[in-house]
């Protein structure tokens, strides 16, 4: 399928950004960045089409269209920041067979033996420390770091200025609100934040969070409506 964008042809590369939000506009600029000659479009689901066909002068088209485009050189980065939203469209990116990209920006900062899966973003001045593992969709939006000796699962989800010190495990789909702090767990003990958890913005977690669990505050406790009296 030969697709017009808007009134001409599209190169052969092509990388997409799943998304048109706030988040997705900001990081468009880092893959501008890193892929200057190539073609760098938004997709989002069909339902979700708006009447313009760009954004900040970039192509805007339906994931839809975009699956039919017969260029087997082109890629995908979900920048959806909710994570249960971002697990889901990776499904479906990988069901489509459609590689899914990772977009870095160039003032980020890797040390030593970080190992990063497909589909990340790490935007401007994030730090990723040494001994670090990192998982699919995993977003490290600005100015937040990643320490030694963490583990980082899937679908995760850093807002800007997450500081997550050493020997962390993160397991998948959890979301850590601006400014939130991580203290440091053990080499033989680390903190764990378990599977599908929120940390509110500006929290210091000093213990492991439970699965499924919304915390808040400093020290960071389970947010209820007794525990905000
Ligand atoms: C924790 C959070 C997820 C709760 O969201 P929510 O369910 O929509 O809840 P509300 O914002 O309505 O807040 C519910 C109550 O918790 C309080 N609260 C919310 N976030 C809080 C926080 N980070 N610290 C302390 N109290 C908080 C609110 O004041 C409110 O209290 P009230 O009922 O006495 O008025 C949300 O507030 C948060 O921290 N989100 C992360 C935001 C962020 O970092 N975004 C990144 C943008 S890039």
């Amino acid at each position: 399928m030969e697709i017009k964008v808007p009134g001409r042809l599209l190169m052969s590369k092509i990388n997409a950004i799943y998304g048109t939000g706030g988040f997705a506009r900001e990081v468009m600029p880092i893959l501008k960045e890193q892929c200057p000659n190539e073609e760098n479009i938004f997709i989002v689901h069909k339902k979700y089409m708006q009447t313009e066909n760009s954004i900040n002068g970039c192509p805007l088209m339906s994931y839809e269209d975009f699956i039919k485009i017969s260029s087997r050189d082109k890629n995908v980065t979900i920048a959806i920041s909710d994570t249960a939203i971002r697990a889901k469209v990776s499904d479906q990116v990988d069901n489509d067979h459609i590689k899914q990209k990772n977009i870095i920006s160039k003032t980020s900062i890797t040390m030593d033996n970080v190992s990063i899966s497909d589909g990340v973003i790490i935007c401007p001045f994030v730090t990723l420390t040494s001994n670090i593992k990192i998982g699919k969709n995993f977003h490290a939006n600005i100015y937040s770091y990643v320490a030694h000796d963490c583990l980082i699962g899937e679908n995760v989800t850093f807002a800007p200025s997450v500081k997550c010190n050493g020997n962390v495990i993160i397991e998948d789909n959890v979301f850590i609100g601006t400014g939130a702090i991580i203290k440091q767990g053990k080499k033989d003990n680390p903190l764990v934040i378990g599977a599908n958890s929120i940390i509110s913005a500006g929290s210091f977690v000093t213990k492991n969070v439970s699965k499924s669990t919304t915390v808040f505050g400093n020290p960071a406790k389970i947010l209820s409506k007794s525990s905000l009296k």
